[in-house]
């Protein structure tokens, strides 16, 4: 029985009185688009949606919540991978949708200010105009919220030059499950002050903390990227080759790889046929460098590709222009959704130090031989961050129920034997909460507990994820 004190016409009255009646929505269409993400095909219904605009809303829901014990998940554009939008409870769905406003672009200090409602490409697209760059690029990119990016600390494939999303956030606006509004830390590049309050929230999951407004760092934008897809006829040489480049002294802006079915799907997927798939070709390297200086970008390219000679590849496929880069990141980017469309799966996001990445490659066949089940790996190679799509197709219910999660618990405990860790980038949400205990100990699982408790002593952010 839940703990949680159902909605009532009093509740509903309140959140009216704060948000006007339009912004307090119960119709089916809004229910049921809250009660999904994009993890599988999970459904939790929440009692009512709720669109704040401005702090000072959230605050006032979040002291009523708070004082009458109702369950609250905050919600991006519910891109999710991990279950972490699921209202798992009921209760609030609090909808950040109309967070949508880029506050200041600062040219002088290369930051922007942000609310958490934005579309990340968007966000990207505009301090590019102004000559900066914002580079955590998920697959998501086109409809993910930053606030969404924040609370999962995603990645994408440019995480291997430039840093993952933790890596940008300078300062956050947050808003305690009591109602209490606080800066995180301050504006600047260093920060010696006290505990970094602001990473512990990048990453909590929505569990700590309402993020209402987001500093981020940026860079100067590069001009200049070359794409180029190696097919390989091993897999395993794919992955093995990913450490070889860059110990070579490359530094490429984007070290993708595709297993055959990743990219032969997605290309069913997307109905593009930008690429010629012979039979033996096992897996493909999606590998971007990216600069200001197309000299220097050929010159890696070609030491790229001196180095993949040693492997048993065929030829190397060099994007020609902008269109044919778009086509071949769309293969790349869509592959999640195309895995989703082909058969009831389970995403993992399993990452390893990189050079165990053949290994890891290696062991997820041979579980999958074990347990019956087929996969299909892909991912940011270069951060040895492997996305491990396990398949239903031919597996009995019975078998996709009980021995399924033994095998991804074997699975993980090889992950964490290699000194890896269960997610990289989507987070443990709802979904991995079983598998916590393989990457973190009793005490440390406990020690994460205690902070939730000082955060939100009622359990009402969020609740359902990540360990309780
Ligand atoms: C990707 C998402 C699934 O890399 O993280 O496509
Ligand atoms: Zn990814």
């Amino acid at each position: 029985m839940s703990q949680y004190k159902k909605i009532d016409e009093q509740d509903i009255a309140f959140f009216t009185q704060v948000l006007t009646s339009a912004n307090v929505r119960t119709t089916d269409d809004d229910i049921q688009r809250c009660a999904a993400d994009h993890t599988e095909d999970l459904s939790f219904l929440p009692e009512v949606v709720l669109l704040p605009e401005n702090t000072t809303q959230v605050s006032v829901i979040m002291q009523y919540c708070h004082q009458h014990l109702i369950a609250v998940t905050p919600r991006g554009a519910g891109t999710g991978l991990s279950g972490g939008a699921l209202p798992v409870w009921g209760g609030v769905v609090l909808d950040m949708k109309r967070f949508d406003k880029i506050i200041h672009i600062d040219t002088h200090n290369f930051q922007v200010t942000t609310e958490p409602g934005v579309i990340t490409q968007v966000l990207m697209e505009a301090v590019r105009e102004k000559g900066l760059m914002y580079p955590p690029d998920p697959a998501s990119k086109g409809s993910c919220f930053i606030g969404g990016n924040v609370a999962e600390n995603s990645g994408g494939p440019r995480a291997l030059k430039y840093g993952v999303v933790k890596d940008y956030v300078l300062n956050l606006e947050i808003v305690l499950a009591d109602g209490t509004i606080m800066m995180t830390g301050a504006n600047v590049l260093k920060n010696a002050t006290g505990y970094n309050l602001t990473q512990l929230i990048v990453g909590s999951e929505g569990t700590l903390a309402v993020v209402t407004k987001i500093v981020l760092r940026l860079i100067p934008a590069t001009e200049q990227t070359l794409l180029m897809l190696v097919p390989f006829r091993k897999a395993v040489q794919a992955c093995e080759a990913v450490n070889t480049i860059l110990l070579a002294g490359c530094r490429p802006s984007a070290l993708e790889f595709m297993e055959r079915d990743a990219i032969a799907w997605s290309m069913k997927y997307v109905a593009q046929s930008t690429v010629s798939l012979p039979e033996d070709i096992a897996a493909h390297l999606l590998i971007e460098v990216d600069g200001n200086d197309m000299d220097l970008l050929m010159k890696e390219a070609e030491t790229i590709a001196s180095e993949l000679t040693q492997y048993d590849i065929d030829e190397i496929l060099f994007a020609d222009d902008n269109q044919q880069k778009e086509a071949l990141w769309q293969l790349r980017r869509k592959v999640g959704e195309a895995v989703k469309s082909h058969s009831v799966y389970k995403e993992e996001d399993t990452v390893v130090p990189r050079a165990c990445l053949p290994e890891l490659l290696h062991i997820v066949k041979e579980i999958g031989r074990e347990y019956g089940f087929h996969s299909v790996c892909y991912g940011h190679a270069g951060d040895g961050n492997l996305h491990i799509n396990i398949v239903k197709q031919n597996m009995s219910d019975e078998d996709w129920q009980q021995k399924l999660p033994e095998g991804i618990r074997k699975l993980f405990k090889e992950v964490v034997r290699m000194g890896g860790t269960i997610s990289g980038e989507h987070g443990i949400g709802w979904v991995q909460k079983p598998y916590l205990d393989i990457a973190f100990s009793a005490s440390q699982i406990a020690l994460m507990q205690s902070i939730k408790q000082v955060f939100d002593p009622k359990g009402i952010l969020n609740p359902g994820k990540i360990w309780c």
